[in-house]
């Protein structure tokens, strides 16, 4: 089978390649000052959208726009991104998959907010878990720590994605604590040194991880990629 190419471009973003399509999650690209790219640089098929907070939704709109690409998001986010100009949106909410030509995506829960950048609603946060080519990457997005990950550990997580920032989701030990719950084959740190709040060090979590749990941690400059 192919392989499915992950880059961090900062914070919570990815670009997933998954060989037949590009999946970017959550583009916050203005604004990040730990950002790599322009946000005109950014090709997408389809963009998802965890939750309503700035630092997520960010340039999703303009990047719709120019590149024509399907949104997915909870519902209430999809009728926003509607009122806002974007064409092509599909609606799911927690607990739901959907087939989608590359592979499927299944909302997951979060612990955290969801208003939008103008104070509208945005229902309930969440996470994704994907299934590409037999692989599963389990994407948390903004969270705390909650038990169901061993759940979501169940379905066998090649990848998992965990903020670490500490203040605004989990920190460095709730998210070791996360790892040992998933029992991910791999795990990649993201939503830290984005702001003052949030600086941790990855390299030593990453030495924590590797020390207690049997999960391999890949720390990864903004713009770099790892191969699953
Ligand atoms: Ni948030
Ligand atoms: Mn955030």
């Amino acid at each position: 089978s192919m392989t499915i190419n992950v880059t961090w471009l900062s914070h919570a973003c990815l670009l997933i390649d998954t060989g037949d399509a590009t999946l970017l999650v959550d583009p916050f690209i203005t604004g990040n000052p730990l950002a790599p790219i322009a946000p005109d640089a950014i090709q997408a098929d389809y963009i998802l959208v965890s939750h309503g907070h700035g630092d997520h939704v960010g340039d999703t709109v303009a990047i719709a726009q120019r590149t024509g690409a399907t949104v997915i998001s909870n519902f209430e986010i999809h009728n926003w991104l509607l009122a806002q100009g974007v064409e092509k949106a599909h609606p799911q909410h927690i607990g739901g998959g959907f087939d989608y030509p590359w592979g499927r995506v299944k909302l997951t829960i979060a612990h955290h907010g969801s208003a939008l950048p103008d104070g509208s609603y945005g229902g309930n946060p969440c996470g994704f878990l994907f299934y590409i080519q037999g692989k599963k990457i389990y994407h948390a997005c903004d969270t705390g720590l909650f038990y169901d990950m061993k759940l979501i550990g169940e379905e066998g997580v090649d990848l998992a994605v965990l903020p670490i920032g500490d203040n605004f989701t989990m920190g460095p030990d709730d998210s070791l604590r996360a790892v040992k719950l998933i029992e991910p084959a791999c795990v990649l740190p993201i939503h830290y040194n984005t702001f003052d709040v949030i600086q941790q060090d990855a390299m030593a979590w990453k030495t924590r991880v590797e020390q207690e749990t049997n999960a391999k941690a890949v720390v990864l400059a903004p713009g770099e990629s790892l191969v699953l």
